[in-house]
């Protein structure tokens, strides 16, 4: 119950994008770190789906008995859901999560610059693009950092905060103090392709597909060896499933092309089964069946 704030601070976030991560970061936001927020998306019935989200979030944690009626309805108040950047003029403090394409997130910093006080922080969510890129196109490049959540938000303890080439320490400080509120963990990451997590996750994951491409093991045989030989929670091939492989073959794209050497080569048989639309766990079909 005390991991839920009944009281304000005066610090406004602001959420672009209303989809599953930008809903969890606005969560953790209101519920855990007592902020007002705002959330923005350009359409509509994302927005009533984020807003209704929020209210069964809440449910849930009343029935596990982690939340009151009465913070449900102080979390709900902090919430405001606007379709216009233009109601982002009073946050102090802007997160970022649309989808990763770098000409949508371009075009949302500039907007972003023009919304909000020459003072507000704009961080981007963003697992693959540059945060140093992104900061050029703004008129304040030491206010521009990246905050990598991880999905999903309220559960993850983790945020890898990435540090641009121009970001200020006060940004940076400013930022481990929102995470703070938040209670996640920080890592602090330098803006070089993968940051850290990826980094080292992907090529794990592309290896395991590479090592049942070459039919080493089995699907079964190289989680069952990964997972009680290495003791981690679920094998690379599950993980992967839960990931999306489609959301892998990006990543492993990005790190091939980026830092260009051929140890990141996309292995063969990920490319074939993103081909035939063999996605993992939300198309029903990855390297098992759901
Ligand atoms: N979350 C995951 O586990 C996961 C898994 C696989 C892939 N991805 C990738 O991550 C990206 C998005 O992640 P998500 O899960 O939050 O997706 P999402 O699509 O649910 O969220 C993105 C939101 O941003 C909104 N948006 C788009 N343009 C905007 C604009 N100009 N201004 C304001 N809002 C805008 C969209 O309407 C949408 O609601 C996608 O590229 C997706 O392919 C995520
Ligand atoms: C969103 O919710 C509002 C208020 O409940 C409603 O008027 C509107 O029609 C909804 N829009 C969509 C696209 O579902
Ligand atoms: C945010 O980062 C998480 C973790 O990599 C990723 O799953 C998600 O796609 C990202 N979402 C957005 C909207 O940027």
């Amino acid at each position: 119950m005390k991991q839920f704030l009944r009281y304000r601070f005066s610090t406004v976030l602001g959420v672009v994008g209303a989809g599953q991560m930008g809903t969890g970061i606005a969560i953790v936001g209101s519920a855990v770190a007592g902020l007002r927020v705002r959330v923005v998306d350009v359409n509509e019935q994302r927005l009533n789906a984020s807003h209704n989200f929020v209210s069964k979030w809440c449910d849930k944690e009343i029935q596990k008995n982690r939340m009151t009626d009465q913070i449900k309805t102080d979390v709900l108040q902090r919430f405001s859901f606007h379709l216009q950047m233009s109601d982002l003029a009073s946050c102090d403090f802007v997160v970022e999560a649309a989808p990763e394409k770098f000409e949508m997130k371009a075009e949302i910093f500039r907007q972003l610059v023009k919304a909000t006080k020459p003072e507000t922080i704009l961080a981007s969510n963003t697992s693959s693009i540059s945060i140093t890129k992104l900061a050029g196109i703004t008129d304040r490049p030491d206010r521009i950092i990246g905050m990598h959540f991880m999905n999903p938000v309220p559960v993850m303890k983790l945020i890898e905060v990435i540090k641009g080439l121009q970001t200020s320490q006060q940004t940076l400080d400013t930022t481990l103090e929102l995470a703070s509120k938040m209670k996640k963990e920080i890592v602090i990451a330098q803006d070089i392709p993968g940051f850290i997590a990826n980094r080292i996750l992907m090529p794990y994951i592309n290896e395991a597909i590479q090592t049942l491409h070459e039919g080493i093991g089995t699907v079964e045989g190289i989680d069952k060896a990964m997972k009680l030989g290495t003791n981690v929670p679920m094998g690379p091939l599950t993980l992967a499933d839960f990931i999306g492989l489609d959301t892998c073959l990006e990543i492993m794209r990005v790190l091939h092309q980026d830092l260009g050497d051929s140890k990141y080569r996309p292995c063969p048989l990920l490319v074939n089964y993103v081909n035939a639309g063999w996605l993992g766990k939300k198309s029903g079909r990855g390297f098992y069946k759901y």
